[in-house]
């Protein structure tokens, strides 16, 4: 059984995914325009494993007996001035996700509610590598520069990255 705080937070944390996820489709959107089609596939697998997140979460307040609140997705932002201010905006966003995810792990302990300490610790993980990530693409974008040939290089290098493959319950 959760507590009404963990309850409250939890449900907070589900829209916090699904913003994410909504930001990086736009982000896919985005680089769709820019005809950068491999960026814009990453950012869209990105988009479905947040939702992945938000629905691990959703299942987890079910589990718990408590009661899933959906509220209202803000829109995100539509406009980047380039290819490097997106990945630098995944970065902050992705370091505001695990500020987010420290909070939710203080307040389980808080509540010395150790099943959602124990479940949470997988986003723990799952952030040290989503930082890691976003930051690995803005260092080698700053390292391309204006090179206009490495960009597409990189565009189909991160094309190649596979659609998250395993259901929302088991990734
Ligand atoms: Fe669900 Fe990328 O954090």
């Amino acid at each position: 059984m959760l507590s009404d705080k963990m309850l409250e937070a939890f449900n907070k944390q589900v829209n916090a995914e699904m913003w994410s996820s909504y930001l990086y489709l736009s982000m896919s959107a985005w680089f769709e325009q820019q005809n950068l089609s491999g960026m814009a596939g990453w950012m869209k697998n990105q988009a479905l494993e947040e939702l992945m997140h938000a629905m691990k979460i959703y299942d987890h307040i079910h589990e718990r007996g408590g009661a899933v609140t959906l509220t209202a997705i803000n829109a995100p932002g539509t406009e980047w001035a380039s290819p490097l201010a997106v990945f630098e905006a995944t970065y902050e966003h992705e370091c505001h996700v695990s500020s987010l995810i420290n909070g939710l792990v203080d307040l389980a302990i808080g509540e010395s509610d150790h099943a959602s300490n124990a479940f949470l610790q997988w986003f723990v993980s799952e952030q040290v590598e989503e930082e890691d990530v976003a930051n690995g693409i803005v260092e080698q974008m700053k390292l391309i520069g204006d090179d206009r040939g490495a960009l597409f290089m990189i565009d189909r290098e991160l094309g190649a990255r596979p659609a998250p493959a395993a259901g929302p319950a088991e990734e």
